[in-house]
């Protein structure tokens, strides 16, 4: 519980400094008005985010462009984990057409008023931001073709829940479509806690073999994980340095260890639910 609060907490903040005409960033540089960080920084091209509010851009804190991974086609249903400010609800909104619907799922109110509201501008109309956990996700079982995120399932303290319910609203066939931070190798732990309180606001990132290894738990099968953009020490220099870290000491246990990624899973055709002596759905 407690750390979810405070990734409530810090991400309403984020929230309430877009509403003010700055950036979202929390992670690296909060204090910057216009901050410009080698992870949330030029995820999306103008050709995509033209007609989606610029308040809406100026709120993504993600990691990765899901949406331009994922594959999306008219009529499908998509879930938005962790939705923020609702740039990548907006953008498969517009992929599946109005023959499709987009829900985002957030647990910060301020996010969620932010997220509305750039909807209204936008003018788009297949979209539902709805309130709540990723933990706990409030859609029946069987319910959506694709889920994506961005940069949020590391923040759950509860990883394999998440993907537990991801399977869960998932039809039969559907496809998970993410994009997170995850580490690769040995880290000692503190390096690994330093540089993931500059990956974000309070980011816990798995290893990418565990990820693998959760998401087969979960259900998922034709598991990837592939990296979109791998950090060096040079990236986090200034925050470290900040934390009164010798950077030059953990160079060699830092780089190439840290990257995003766009993990992508699918749910197996033809898993059948069993609600009683009778499979009632497959
Ligand atoms: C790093 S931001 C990413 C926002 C958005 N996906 C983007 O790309 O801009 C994380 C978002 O996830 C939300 N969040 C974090 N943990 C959550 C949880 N357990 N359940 C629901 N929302 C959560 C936060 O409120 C925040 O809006």
């Amino acid at each position: 519980m407690e750390i979810k609060e405070k990734v409530r907490e810090k991400y309403g903040e984020a929230a309430l400094r877009v509403n003010s005409g700055g950036s979202s960033c929390c992670g690296s540089a909060p204090s910057m008005r216009n901050c410009v960080d080698p992870i949330t920084s030029k995820l999306y091209d103008s050709s995509q985010t033209g007609d989606i509010p610029e308040e809406a851009v100026r709120a993504s804190l993600g990691c990765g462009n899901p949406t331009a991974l994922a594959e999306l086609k008219p009529g499908e249903t998509v879930l938005d984990l962790g939705s923020g400010g609702g740039i990548d609800v907006l953008l498969s909104a517009k992929r599946v057409g109005p023959a499709g619907k987009v829900y985002g799922l957030d647990m910060t109110d301020e996010m969620l008023a932010l997220a509305r509201e750039n909807q209204r501008k936008s003018g788009i109309e297949n979209v539902e931001f709805l309130k709540g956990e990723i933990e706990r996700i409030p859609l029946p079982d069987n319910s959506v073709d694709v889920i994506i995120s961005n940069c949020v399932i590391n923040l759950s303290a509860d990883k394999q829940r998440v993907l537990g319910e991801a399977h869960r609203v998932l039809k039969s066939g559907g496809r998970l479509a993410v994009s997170d931070v995850v580490t690769r190798g040995e880290v000692p732990p503190e390096v690994r806690q330093s540089m993931l309180l500059w990956v974000g606001c309070i980011a816990g990132a798995l290893d990418e073999h565990e990820y693998v290894r959760m998401l087969a738990k979960a259900g998922f099968k034709s598991i990837g994980i592939e990296p979109t953009r791998v950090y060096d020490i040079e990236d986090a220099r200034q925050f470290l340095v900040g934390e009164g870290i010798d950077v030059d000491a953990i160079a060699p246990q830092v780089n190439g260890k840290f990257m995003s990624a766009f993990v992508r899973a699918t749910k197996p055709q033809n898993e059948r639910t069993c609600c009683g002596p009778v499979c009632c759905e497959g």
